[in-house]
């Protein structure tokens, strides 16, 4: 455990040192589960943006974008479910008067069994080596039946309450799991009672109830409310989807691990509308569809599942998460819904406007059902950047951390590196610069020996570092070092660009 938080940390200040990601308003002491992106940062997360727009937008012929507000009409949020049912069970503990979500503690306290079971396998790894037989360990280790037993029966009871929507039940099973708080380590607990996570703000000068508006706790909001707006004018023909990349809020009440769970954060979405009745084709669709989307940036599968929910938002017929296995374990980096026509049907009622499409294939009017992929900007960023974030011991017994970022994503494509700063080598790598920024995002550098150069292009992630030296004065060629091999192949400059392109 020690050694997931010390990686964690690691990145955390990795992410600080290079201009990646800043606590919000530091000046001030920062501000709790906000924060801003640097320099590097806002390239990585433009990168992300761009490869999740464009895979949307470009690779399907059928998906329109939109940029809806995020202040929208209350009525929206009451049609939406989200004022009565967006909510989280909260228990405080009177000792510490320490603040927590009753379904975390309950969740942690899984974990934990599951990490005995974890230390369990490493300590039967260890002392029978070459010979363990892991499938037969677990089904034989009678301390690992009687754990897995108990986060089974506490899985399912837990599921059970959270279903039915029971908080004196939840209060009473964690009295029962002797879960106690971590700051104070008593069980003195108060009720569990439901907090609505929206951030409630008043629009216009006159503080009046009806003034109430809320800071959208999702995206999707602003498409259902523009279905009709988009197909009509669009002529969009169903099956179609509409994507949004844009801000949410919400008021987390545990907000810890780094960017993982923040108050204001990003969100990517696609609401993809289709007739009744396909919706769970579309749904199997999408699932594939977006995992393929992850594992095309080069990160394996096995650090990817798919979740399927057990308690259903009041929304949906079916869900699933893609989980990704973070520094602290394997937790949900994007939601996929199917979200039936409950969306669009509420919208109705409530504005009482007519949202029906008429599918001429089939001669018939309906309210279209929806399929919703989901995923959080910041939470694709944090996964990239652990899963990038790479120590390595050089042959020569050196250092180095390297961002091992896909390639397509990082900051900058690649770097150009005056070997010495005379002999006309600047100025030759600055043309070479010139030349390259049309087509990458480039960075010109002369300061510091050449070793330090790389060392800092590596722990942002540049691909490639192109070295000018005086060979290049001689016959118009450089070396470009690739970032995770520290390979170096000498390439003429006519090549440099296809060189970039094709590694
Ligand atoms: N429209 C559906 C929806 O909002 P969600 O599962 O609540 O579903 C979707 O959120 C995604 O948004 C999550 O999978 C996660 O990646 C991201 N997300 C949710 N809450 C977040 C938070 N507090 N901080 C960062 N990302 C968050």
């Amino acid at each position: 455990m020690a050694n997931t938080e010390d990686f964690f940390k690691k990145i955390t200040s990795h992410a600080k040192e290079y201009g990646f990601v800043f606590q919000s308003s530091e000046l001030y002491d920062g501000l709790s589960a906000v924060y801003d992106y640097g320099p590097n940062g806002v390239e990585l997360k433009n990168n992300i943006k761009q490869y999740w727009w464009r895979s949307m937008t470009q690779m399907h012929e059928n998906i329109v974008g939109i940029d809806s507000a995020v202040f929208m009409h209350p009525k929206i949020w009451k049609a939406s479910g989200h004022v009565d049912a967006f909510n989280d069970p909260l228990i405080d503990n009177k000792d510490s008067k320490k603040r927590y979500r009753a379904d975390v503690l309950i969740e942690d306290h899984i974990a934990k069994i599951e990490e005995k079971i974890n230390k369990e396998i490493a300590k039967a790894k260890k002392r029978f080596g070459d010979n363990f037989n892991e499938e037969q360990f677990l089904a034989t280790s009678e301390r690992v039946k009687g754990y897995k037993a108990q986060v089974e029966d506490i899985h399912q009871r837990f599921a059970d309450l959270m279903n039915a929507n029971d908080l004196k039940g939840l209060r009473d099973l964690i009295i029962e799991l002797e879960i106690a708080c971590p700051i104070s380590g008593t069980r003195n607990w108060t009720d569990v009672r439901q907090f609505n996570l929206m951030f409630a703000t008043k629009m216009g000068s006159v503080s009046d109830d009806s003034d109430t508006i809320y800071l959208r706790p999702e995206t999707a909001q602003g498409i259902f409310v523009n279905y009709l707006n988009v197909q009509k004018t669009g002529r969009m023909k169903i099956p179609f989807g509409i994507a949004q990349i844009g801000k949410a809020f919400r008021n987390e009440i545990v907000a810890r691990q780094f960017i993982f769970r923040m108050r204001e954060f990003e969100q990517m979405e696609m609401e993809f509308f289709c007739r009744p009745g396909t919706e769970m084709q579309w749904f199997e669709y999408w699932k594939q569809e977006r995992l393929n989307w992850h594992l095309a940036l080069g990160i394996p599968k096995e650090k990817y599942r798919y979740h399927d929910h057990e308690k259903l938002a009041h929304y949906a017929n079916a869900a699933t998460d893609i989980e990704f296995e973070f520094p602290f374990g394997f937790k949900e980096l994007e939601g996929i819904h199917s979200r039936t026509d409950f969306d669009l049907k509420r919208h109705q009622e409530f504005s009482g406007k007519k949202i029906q499409y008429f599918d001429s294939e089939i001669n018939e009017s309906y309210i279209p059902y929806c399929v919703e992929t989901s995923i959080g900007l910041d939470r694709t960023f944090l996964a990239v950047l652990s899963y990038a974030f790479t120590e390595e011991t050089l042959e020569d017994g050196s250092q180095r951390v390297v961002l091992k970022l896909p390639k397509m994503l990082a900051p900058y494509r690649c770097a150009v590196l005056p070997l010495v700063n005379k002999d006309g080598l600047p100025e030759k790598a600055k043309k070479i610069v010139d030349d390259l920024r049309w087509s990458f995002r480039t960075h010109y550098e002369e300061k510091d020996t050449i070793g330090k150069r790389y060392r800092r292009h590596d722990a942002i992630g540049t691909p490639f570092c192109i070295t000018v030296d005086t060979q290049t004065m001689e016959d118009d060629t450089v070396t470009i070092r690739e970032r995770d091999t520290m390979q170096q192949e000498r390439v003429s400059l006519d090549n440099i660009k296809s060189f970039i392109l094709q590694h």
